[in-house]
This record gives C-alpha cells, structure tokens and sequence, in this order.
C-alpha cells in the first residue's frame, strides 16, 4: 500500500484519498440543547432517542460501502473510521448525555487544510468524542506522512452558558426563527470558541466559514488565528432557520463556479470577493424530494451536498435527477451514487466524506 501524504487546498482539484464514514452503532442522541434547536420542528425525531434500527444501519453501510467501491474503481484510495461504542454516555466534569451520535459524517469533524487535519470543537455535547473514531487514521498518517499535521481545536466546555435558551422551546416557529436568524441570533452563544468542521469550505488560500448554530464567531476568530497564511471570510445565508453546516447551502464545484441554494441566497453584501474575481454563483436545481427520508436531521437541499471528483467530475446522488440534470448542462459529468437510505446518518456525499489528498497546492483564487 502507498504511503499517505496528506494535502488538500479546495473542494474541486482531482481527488486521490478521501475517509468515507460508517453508519455502524449510529445513535439518535437524547435531547440536548443545540441539537433540540436543530431538530426542525416538525421532525419525525423530536422526543425519541437510542440505538438506530438495525436493518437503517445495515442498509446504510451497504450504500456507503458501495460508495467506497466506486471510488476505488476510479483509482481513489478510500480509508474507513473505526466506530467507537456510540451507546456510552458522554460526560465530562462539565456536561452529561446518555448517548452519542456515530461515526457519519467526517466532513463534520475533520478539517482538512494543506497537510493538516484539524479536528473541530463540536458543538453537541454527543459529538465531543466523535473525534475518537478517526483517531487510528489519525495515527496511521502521522506514522506514514512526515510533513502531516495533526491538530485538534481546544475542546469545548459545553455548559449551558454555549445555548441562548430561548432556542429551547417546542415550538418557535419558522418566522421568527427566520427573524432571528437575519439578526444573526442563533442557538450557541460567544462564550468559547465553537465550530464544526463542515461549516467551513476551502478555497485555497480562502477560508469560507458560515456563522449560524453550529459555529460562533469566536470560532470563527479561532480559525482565523490558527490559519495565519489564509482570509478567513464569514458568511450567513438568511433564508435558513436552521443555519448548520454550510454544504447544502452553497457548493464550489470548479474555479470561477458555485452553487447556491435559491432559498437561502448569499446576501448582496457577502458577494464582493466572488464577484471581484469573475465567479458565477448559480441557483442550485430544485431537490427531487419534497420530504427528508424518516429520521433523518437534514433538510432535502442534500440534493446539492455533492462529491467533486475534480473539475469536470461530480457524484451526485441518484435519485436527484434535476440536480444531476443541471450540473450536465454545466458541463459536468456525472456520477450517479446511491445515498438516499444512507441520508438520516448524517447527510450526503458530501458530508460522509473528508478530504485526505487532492492534488494540487494553494492557489490564490481572488486575489
Ligand atoms: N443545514 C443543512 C445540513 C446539510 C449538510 C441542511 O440543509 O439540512
């Protein structure tokens, strides 16, 4: 087996190795409050918790492991996490939950710049040791690649002091959510650095971070002061009451090219460094789905959480056809992958990989 070497600038340059997550041991988590802020109020999850079915779990892993065999095929090498006991509390001298969450999705946790890989604070109290199941990768590359970087963000206390209890009735209602969300009032508050890792998209020597439940501006400063050698942007997409994770909302696919999700557009005033440089930022097609599948956290906009294989090459799940459709007449080619069954573990193609080599270094793309 080749040796690692980890590197990887940008969501696009040709990809070589990427982690691909599991669905084994998969927990809903019991209440807590960012994820009750997250879980929309209409969710088929509110009020229930524990280990995921076994047959979602072993319907998931055959996706995923399908997934794996196609990039394989395509000459990408794919490494696989070691799942932990998810069914284990979490405590810490500050915080205690019954349970957590899983080894899905790695885009969440690990940050992949140059040949660093940074494992996120998290900001779930399940999540707090997720960084665990990647951990024998982690060894494995720092024993293989000399120049690999292995970097964790200060763990997070995690005591009621991060969450504006506000968020943490049953019902707040879409409006006034989306009231708050324009005021840039969310769920965590800015009493420690907080961000998870898929809140942050890679443009070189350009960071794009999205400031919503998920990653405060302290963690966004932490980023800023940790990356010295990059800009580090901050954007918010208004239209969303439920800001997590910026990869279904706003979609590099090549230079110059990104998608947006039409309901929560990038406001005019985030757009400068995009329009400066010649990039075009393009409705995303509409999702082929009106409804996420059962028990699953995320919204149907994971019609547009696609792999770039590299600039012309794109996996996009199956059965988003218009989405597929869409990036044909960009001139894409596309990769149908089946995931659906696979989405309530936590997201998409996108979101179920992260990055370890892409080839390529740092380029500056607005300069
Ligand atoms: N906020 C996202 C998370 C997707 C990865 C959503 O649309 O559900």
């Amino acid at each position: 087996m080749q040796k690692t070497v980890v590197n990887s600038w940008n969501e696009w340059d040709p990809l070589k190795h990427v982690i691909v997550g599991r669905a084994d041991d998969c927990h809903i988590p019991p209440e807590e409050p960012a994820l009750d802020a997250k879980v929309p109020e209409d969710s088929d999850m509110r009020g229930q918790w524990g280990r995921r079915p076994q047959e979602t779990i072993d319907r998931a892993n055959e996706l995923l492991d399908n997934f794996a065999s196609m990039l394989e095929k395509r000459g990408v090498r794919v490494d696989r996490p070691t799942s932990i006991d998810h069914s284990l509390p979490a405590t810490t001298p500050d915080f205690h939950t019954e349970s957590q969450f899983g080894c899905m999705p790695p885009r969440d946790v690990l940050l992949t710049v140059g040949s660093e890989m940074l494992e996120a604070t998290m900001s779930y109290r399940c999540r707090w040791f997720e960084y665990l199941n990647y951990r024998p990768l982690m060894q494995q590359y720092f024993d293989e690649d000399p120049n690999f970087r292995h970097e964790s963000a200060p763990k997070p206390r995690l005591t009621d002091a991060d969450y504006h209890p506000d968020y943490l009735s049953e019902k707040i209602g879409d409006a006034k959510r989306l009231e708050w969300a324009a005021k840039k009032f969310f769920v965590t508050t800015e009493e420690e650095p907080l961000f998870d890792a898929a809140d942050v998209l890679r443009f070189g020597r350009d960071l794009v971070v999205q400031h919503g439940f998920t990653t405060n501006l302290k963690g966004i400063e932490w980023l800023r002061r940790h990356f010295p050698d990059h800009r580090v942007h901050t954007v918010n997409f208004p239209g969303d009451p439920y800001p997590i994770h910026i990869d279904a909302t706003f979609t590099p696919l090549r230079p110059g090219l990104i998608l947006n999700n039409p309901q929560r557009r990038l406001p005019e005033d985030q757009r400068g460094m995009f329009e400066a440089n010649g990039w075009e930022i393009v409705d995303a097609a509409q999702p082929a789905h009106n409804t996420p599948p059962p028990l699953c956290y995320s919204s149907t906009w994971l019609s547009m959480n696609v792999l770039v294989l590299d600039p012309k090459t794109v996996c996009v799940e199956k059965s988003e056809v218009y989405q597929a459709e869409q990036m044909d007449k960009l001139g894409m080619e596309v990769v149908e992958v089946e995931l659906r069954d696979a989405y309530a573990f936590g997201g998409g193609l996108h979101c179920c990989t992260a990055d370890v080599y892409r080839e390529g270094g740092c380029e500056d793309y607005f300069p």
